[in-house]
């Protein structure tokens, strides 16, 4: 039978970039359109390391949107830029205030403004890790490791065993978050882990491979980290999400570069995907025949890890062919949406 609407509730993105200044309010409104609530990630320059930070912060997102003509209601679940020298007080304010959900872990070097980020996640960074475990605050991981001796394809597996395993062997109880997976390795290392422990799943790690980063020349707009992988992990990456396991839930990564930063000598990493991420969502739990845990995926899992409320609203696909816009307004120049110029099967309803 093929489905002509579609309709779930209302879901969360685990792991949304909005930036700040023009670039927030050129893609504040998309996010609202389509999700109650994101997790905001901390790396602004300079990045997001205090409780006070991240409530004007939340602030400069609110006014973005309420400055948005007819942008739905958006809570921004902020997150702290975990550094070497976070005290575990600050675990506390932001435990205190209600308004800070999680904290993320950037190795240092790994990624878009990340040069603040862990040298020592073991050793200096202990006391918070022990506060967070204490008040069962999140920790978020990018997780990559950043020895440039190793080879970029093989950088997650590599962080498994030498910064996660370690980690979750010294602090068993720590939440933990394996944000953004694309291999196999850790797909299964979420899945068997013991303890509290889940993952997020973007949308282009479920619908490309990486020869998408090649296709008749380099792509930029393709490339994101952690890299795009060999079609044995997208599949794997397919089955983990569409499985129906609570472990793996929905968090984009969009992630907006302006154009001229993306098609450059030395291009951004990130894929924008903020336009129409449950849409392309949607096409890929279709493909794998398994539209009907999607709401699961992006409505209810995130929301019970996070120990939220899931939410009452609905929102309503169409099967109306989508174009996705070759590129969209980004303050005073332009971003490209991920698969820009293609289609999509499935709309959001206004
Ligand atoms: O592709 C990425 N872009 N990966 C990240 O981890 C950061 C993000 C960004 O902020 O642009
Ligand atoms: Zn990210």
């Amino acid at each position: 039978m093929t489905l002509s609407t579609f309709t779930i509730t209302r879901p969360d993105d685990w792991h949304l970039h909005l930036r700040d200044g023009d670039a927030l309010a050129a893609v504040a409104a998309h996010s609202a359109r389509q999700f109650a609530r994101a997790i905001v990630m901390p790396n602004l320059k300079p990045p997001v390391t205090t409780t006070a930070q991240a409530l004007a912060y939340r602030q400069r997102i609110a006014d973005a949107l309420a400055a948005a003509p007819d942008a739905p209601a958006f809570e921004p679940l902020m997150t702290l830029y975990l550094t070497d020298n976070t005290p575990p007080d600050e675990i506390a304010r932001a435990r205190e205030s209600g308004a800070v959900h999680a904290v993320k872990l950037y190795p240092a070097g790994a990624t878009t403004n990340s040069d603040a980020g862990v040298t020592d996640l073991l050793g200096k960074c202990a006391p918070a890790l022990e506060a967070m475990q204490r008040a069962g605050m999140p920790l978020l991981v990018h997780g990559e490791v950043t020895d440039p001796a190793i080879d970029v394809f093989d950088r997650e597996k590599a962080f498994i065993d030498t910064v996660m395993i370690p980690l979750r062997r010294a602090l068993p109880e720590l939440r933990v978050v394996f944000e953004h997976i694309t291999t196999a390795d850790a797909a299964q290392y979420v899945r068997d882990a013991e303890g509290p422990v889940a993952a997020t799943i973007t949308p282009q790690h479920l619908l490309y491979n990486r020869n998408a980063i090649f296709t008749g020349g380099v792509r930029p707009h393709w490339y994101c980290l952690p890299v795009l992988k060999r079609e044995v992990h997208r599949k794997a990456l397919v089955e983990a999400a569409t499985s129906g396991n609570p472990r793996y839930f929905l968090g984009t990564d969009s992630a907006p570069h302006a154009r001229g930063l993306k098609e450059h000598a030395c291009g951004c990493a990130g894929c924008f995907t903020g336009f129409h991420a449950i849409e392309l969502y949607a096409h890929a739990f279709e493909q794998a025949g398994r539209l009907d845990r999607l709401e699961a995926f992006a409505s209810f899992f995130g929301a019970d890890f996070y120990r939220l409320p899931r939410n009452t609203g609905r929102l309503t696909l169409l099967r109306e062919p989508l174009r996705i816009p070759d590129e969209l307004p980004f303050g005073h120049t332009t971003i490209v949406p991920l698969a820009a110029g293609e289609t999509l099967p499935w709309r959001v309803a206004n």
